[in-house]
């Protein structure tokens, strides 16, 4: 049996971890052959394949991004581009796909499904949106990332009497956000769920100053839309290959109306990238290992067209197309984290 995988979409510490649960348990158990596929849905456009062996995977669980790369190439934009997607998996002699991603890579290994080609799904993405799983790994990394972010931010607030404004990174959902915010204190979260209004958040400045604490922490997920707007704020119109607007910007719009509108000095952070960057956290390592194992597992079963996922502690799978639809954030765990806001 040969068994292609690829890593598609934003990278996430935990890609490393599943491709070793993947390669190991395969070969180990079942005696398949691997073939890497390089940058995602590109590789396979391009035949940019490589054998994986155990040496190819030994010594990796606890490096950051992927040693396939990634990409957000989307083949499905293009006729020419699909034709090359199943032209090349039948050159290479692919029997079964198994394709680590978010909701664009597997919409894309659904597709293949849907033509008859094997698919197995892994999901991930920092931002935790994914249906059909409790958690996705590289959140939980995210998470420490952005609360170590956040304490520092609360030293340097507490000193100098200032609101500290730090944008962190959540698309359509604020989970990254909440879980750090409330991990962190934050003084109030904007979340993409909730749209806000600024002078509810200046609100919540002025009961901590009435309460004798002149500095606040103020947590924007990158996705966070005032009341008055439909569109996302961004800093231009550039947009990624599978048409989503590159954010980034909110965090310093709301920065600045703070300080206007209250005349409070105000700082603004945008963590960006480096939330995606760096070693997994022991939960993500773990999570991701078993996700991998699982998904060979999968395969062995003749599961195609199933994504493994996390429910309640335990490894489960669910069809591709259940992972597609949004995960927002839980207004439970929303107000929970409100209790502590102003
Ligand atoms: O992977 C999802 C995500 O982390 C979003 O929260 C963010 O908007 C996007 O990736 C940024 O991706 P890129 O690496 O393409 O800038």
């Amino acid at each position: 049996m040969n068994v292609g995988i690829l890593t598609g979409g934003g990278d996430c510490p935990g890609l490393n971890p599943a491709i070793r649960g993947v390669v190991r348990r395969s070969i180990e158990s079942y005696d398949y052959n691997i073939l890497g596929i390089k940058n995602g849905w590109d590789g396979v456009i391009k035949g940019d394949f490589e054998p994986l062996t155990l040496s190819s995977v030994s010594g990796i669980i606890h490096r950051g991004g992927t040693i396939l790369g990634t990409s957000r190439r989307n083949p499905l934009k293009k006729e020419e581009d699909m034709n090359k997607v199943k032209e090349n998996l039948k050159k290479f002699d692919i029997d079964v796909l198994v394709a680590i991603g978010g909701d664009d890579t597997l919409s894309v290994a659904n597709a293949l499904w849907e033509m008859q080609m094997p698919c197995v799904g892994i999901p991930k993405t920092i931002d935790n949106d994914l249906s059909g799983t409790d958690y996705t790994f590289g959140f939980d990394t995210a998470v420490s990332i952005a609360t170590d972010a956040i304490d520092r931010l609360h030293t340097t607030a507490e000193s100098h009497h200032r609101v500290m404004v730090i944008e962190l990174m959540g698309r359509h959902t604020g989970w990254i956000a909440v879980f750090a915010g409330l991990a962190g204190g934050a003084d109030c979260i904007l979340i993409p769920e909730v749209p806000f209004f600024i002078k509810d958040v200046i609100g919540l400045i002025n009961k901590r100053k009435s309460r004798g604490k002149n500095f606040s922490i103020v947590v924007v997920a990158e996705g966070a839309k005032p009341e008055e707007t439909d569109d996302y704020i961004t800093q231009n119109d550039r947009v990624d290959d599978f048409g989503h607007k590159i954010l980034g910007g909110i965090g310093e719009l709301v920065s600045n109306l703070i300080e206007k509108e209250s005349g409070i000095e105000t700082r603004f952070t945008k963590l960006g990238h480096i939330q995606r960057g760096g070693t997994p956290t022991a939960f993500d390592r773990v999570l991701a290992t078993r996700l991998g194992v699982a998904a060979a597992d999968l395969i062995n079963e003749k599961k195609f067209g199933y994504m493994v996922a996390l429910r309640s502690n335990k490894i489960i799978s669910v069809p591709i197309n259940e992972a597609l639809s949004l995960k927002r954030v839980d207004m439970e765990l929303y107000d929970i984290a409100k209790v502590f806001f102003g």
